[in-house]
């Protein structure tokens, strides 16, 4: 066991007297393979959910205080708050926001949170890295509420539980894909996501001969203050000028051909491109699954490298750090594909890389890193896991 969960256990004990009733919960992180900024768009998206993640061991208490601990913000100390405190978001609350948040959501659907609890948490998820460490909370959250107060919920219910929370609560009009995959997480698969019907299945992912590498660009952003929100507002006017003429719900209704017959409609040349990246983004991942299935990977890191591309010319959400990650990463031998993951604007990007060549592969993607952007990126192999459980130890 991690020794991180044996100084929760003793943190817990010193905090709150005894650990012996406390309850060990987990939730995973997340990692796209392809399908970005395409899950607000109506289209497909291709994650996986990971093996690191965060972690809570929780009691609860007989009156309706909350009380919480977090081993990443110890400088915060203890934060104590209460149940009648989850109807408005609160500054001062910094990271419990999360928390409060799917309370909220939880009460306004109808699930009465009777009681309050102590908590302690731990995340190995690098923060800030785009690899999901609030919708990691958010539905670690929402397992401990259906599973502490027998909530009769589905994984599909947390993850639009936790999308809630962040669209209403927090202010980030995120998608779907990281509270989905997160809570159905599959180990050794990657989730393939109609996010217009919330309809998925899951498709092994077991690499052989070749890694997935994760590779952080360690540039520290807050997505709440980046252009996401603005993407997203640009893809709702090119499908309200595209919905004058065609019958569409969403962009990802559209095929490639139809978009480009019909992309003059849209007059501002930013506005299209953001589009078009929404379309062509969505019809490559569709396609990066059939290869997958035929266990074409030349094929798969194709799609990948087109991928980036196209966010980082049309969609513009990449940015110095992630493109130095990519390019160096593509003049190595062994790599496959390589692309960013989540939401870009900093954060991490990924590449396929043949084993062989791993060790060259990180030497030159962190000696041409660190001349171009000044620090350096870290890296992980990402193992794929399942979704959100209780650790009986
Ligand atoms: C963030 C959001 C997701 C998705 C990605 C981009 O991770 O939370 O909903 O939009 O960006 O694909």
């Amino acid at each position: 066991m991690d020794h991180h969960i044996t100084e929760m256990r003793k943190v817990f004990e010193d905090l709150f007297g005894s650990a012996k009733n406390a309850r060990l919960f987990f939730s995973p992180g997340r990692v796209n393979l392809i399908g970005e900024h395409t899950d607000y768009n109506g289209g497909h998206v291709f994650p996986c959910a990971l093996e690191i993640g965060t972690y809570a061991l929780v009691e609860k208490r007989e009156d309706e205080e909350l009380h919480f601990y977090s081993l990443n913000e110890s400088k915060a100390g203890t934060v104590v708050t209460d149940l009648s405190h989850a109807d408005h978001y609160d500054p001062k609350l910094g990271w419990v926001n999360y928390v409060m948040g799917m309370i909220h959501v939880f009460e306004k659907k109808g699930f009465h949170v009777r009681s309050g609890w102590n908590m302690v948490v731990y995340g190995n998820i690098p923060v800030a890295s785009g690899l999901s460490s609030s919708a990691s909370l958010e539905i670690l959250i929402g397992y401990i509420l259906k599973t502490l107060f027998g909530f009769e919920v589905t994984g599909t219910d947390l993850a639009l539980f936790g999308q809630a929370d962040e669209n209403e609560y927090i202010g980030l009009n995120c998608g779907i894909m990281d509270q989905f995959v997160i809570a159905n997480g599959k180990k050794d698969h990657a989730l393939f996501l109609n996010t217009a019907t919330l309809e998925y299945t899951t498709v092994p992912f077991v690499l052989r001969g070749q890694t997935l590498v994760i590779m952080n660009t360690n540039k520290p952003r807050g997505l709440k203050d980046s252009k996401y929100n603005e993407r997203r507002a640009e893809c709702e006017e090119a499908l309200r000028i595209l919905q004058t003429k065609l019958n569409i719900a969403t962009l990802g209704d559209l095929t490639d051909e139809e978009f480009d017959q019909n992309a003059e409609l849209i007059e501002n040349p930013v506005v299209r491109k953001r589009a078009k990246h929404a379309v062509y983004e969505n019809t490559r991942t569709m396609k990066a699954v059939e290869v997958l299935q035929k266990n074409d990977i030349a094929a798969f890191g194709k799609l990948m490298d087109a991928s980036h591309d196209s966010l980082r010319y049309d969609y513009e959400v990449t940015g110095p750090e992630l493109d130095a990650l990519v390019d160096a990463a593509r003049s190595v031998k062994g790599t496959i594909g390589s692309r960013m993951t989540g939401a870009g604007f900093g954060g991490c990007a990924i590449a396929l890389v043949e084993d062989a060549y791993l060790e060259e592969f990180k030497d030159t993607v962190r000696k041409e890193y660190l001349e171009k952007i000044g620090y350096e990126p870290s890296f992980y192999e990402a193992v794929v896991g399942d979704g959100p459980k209780e650790i009986k130890e």
